[in-house]
């Protein structure tokens, strides 16, 4: 059952070429730059005269929310708010019924999530699901939604649902863009891009052995920072979360400007510092972040776009990705996150499918 991989986690790391693919199956015509939601066809008129869109999960569902925030206010030009489940339900928030909620639960049943989207249902929003589990609570509770179509998933540290969720909120934001921010050709630029997706993840998967030695090198460290920006920052989020969830090793994630008002406080030689430093925008910010880093001894592991020599005279380490445009650049970049994680946890002997203190599924408050 574990397809002759060790543990469900590098299994379903391993199958994330199949599912990206599985998600666009039947909903992404590429030529004709169409994207079709069986979902939420009903209310699309309702959806894209939103005045605002509130996203609320828990987690790494929180995660693939912000890059929906990104890119829902990029391609469609809506306000998005993100929120936390178990946040947004005890302050009182400001709901209308022009607000679309957006709830995000790879099982359904997440007891937070669950209670927020009833909260917004109550005050009139209009609620959608993106969910990976068909039929659970959640996806039934809700008035439209789309199912992620990752198949299963067994190992307690979310891989496959996660970047499931990326692509379905990038569907999504297209969807929301055509006939009022974009044509049909841009949109159709966006699906070539994100059509290439699965192939590129596979060429990361290829990196596994030289990921793993970096595992090596660093297994014992207490500490990891981990910093990016722009659609990389929740991507630091997650790497961070997913490295604390399976090996116990303290790691936290920030946007890489945020490092100089405060972390940076905790370099030293015994810190490895993690840099998502795609060549974007920001790319030359982040270099000069690197060289922070470096002149206090910090240990700096890159991920970084392939063809950037440059980078490898700053990082101690470089892990080389295909070049992509910004909005789909989370779905890559995050590979090796998962990897780096998985490698490190299993050599300290951890039990990677099942963490302790952790539930798959979180039905309490
Ligand atoms: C992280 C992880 C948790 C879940 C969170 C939400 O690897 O598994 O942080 O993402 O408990 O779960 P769902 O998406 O089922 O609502």
């Amino acid at each position: 059952e574990k397809g002759g991989f060790e543990h469900f986690m590098l299994k379903e790391i391993f199958e994330q070429p199949t599912v990206l693919q599985d998600v666009m199956r039947g909903r992404v015509r590429i030529e004709e730059g169409q994207v079709h939601l069986g979902g939420i066809e009903d209310y699309l008129d309702r959806l894209k005269l939103s005045s605002r869109v509130i996203i609320c999960a828990c987690g790494t569902s929180w995660h693939a929310g912000l890059i929906g925030e990104y890119l829902i206010e990029e391609f469609a030009r809506i306000p998005v708010e993100v929120d936390y489940a178990s946040e947004f339900r005890y302050r009182n928030p400001v709901i209308t019924k022009d607000d679309v909620v957006i709830v995000i639960s790879q099982s359904g049943e997440t007891a937070d999530t669950l209670a927020a989207l009833r909260l917004a249902r109550e005050k009139g929003a209009l609620v959608m699901g993106i969910c990976n589990v068909v039929g659970s609570t959640i996806a039934r509770e809700t008035l439209c939604g789309i199912y992620t179509h990752a198949g299963p998933e067994v190992g307690v540290a979310s891989t496959k649902a996660f970047t499931a969720q990326v692509t379905v909120l990038y569907l999504l934001a297209l969807t929301l863009s055509k006939g009022r921010t974009m044509s049909r050709d841009e949109i159709k630029l966006y699906l070539k891009d994100l059509g290439k997706v699965p192939q590129k993840v596979a060429s990361i998967l290829e990196h596994n052995d030289l990921i793993l030695d970096i595992a090596n090198s660093y297994k014992d460290a207490r500490n990891f920072l981990y910093l990016g920006r722009g659609y990389n920052f929740p991507v630091a989020l997650e790497g961070a979360l997913k490295l604390k969830e399976i090996s116990y090793i303290h790691a936290e994630g920030y946007p890489a400007a945020e490092m100089k008002h405060g972390p940076i406080a905790l370099i030293d030689e015994d810190m490895p510092v993690i840099f998502i430093a795609t060549r974007d925008n920001s790319y030359a910010k982040v270099l000069s972040n690197i060289e922070e880093v470096r002149s206090r001894k910090g240990k700096v592991i890159a991920i970084a776009n392939e063809g950037d020599e440059e980078i490898t005279r700053l990082a101690d380490h470089v892990i080389y990705i295909p070049a992509a445009s910004g909005p789909v650049t989370p779905l890559l970049s995050v590979i090796p996150l998962q990897l780096l994680a998985y490698h490190i946890a299993t050599l300290r002997g951890c039990n990677v499918d099942r963490p302790r203190n952790l539930a798959k599924s979180v039905t309490v408050e």
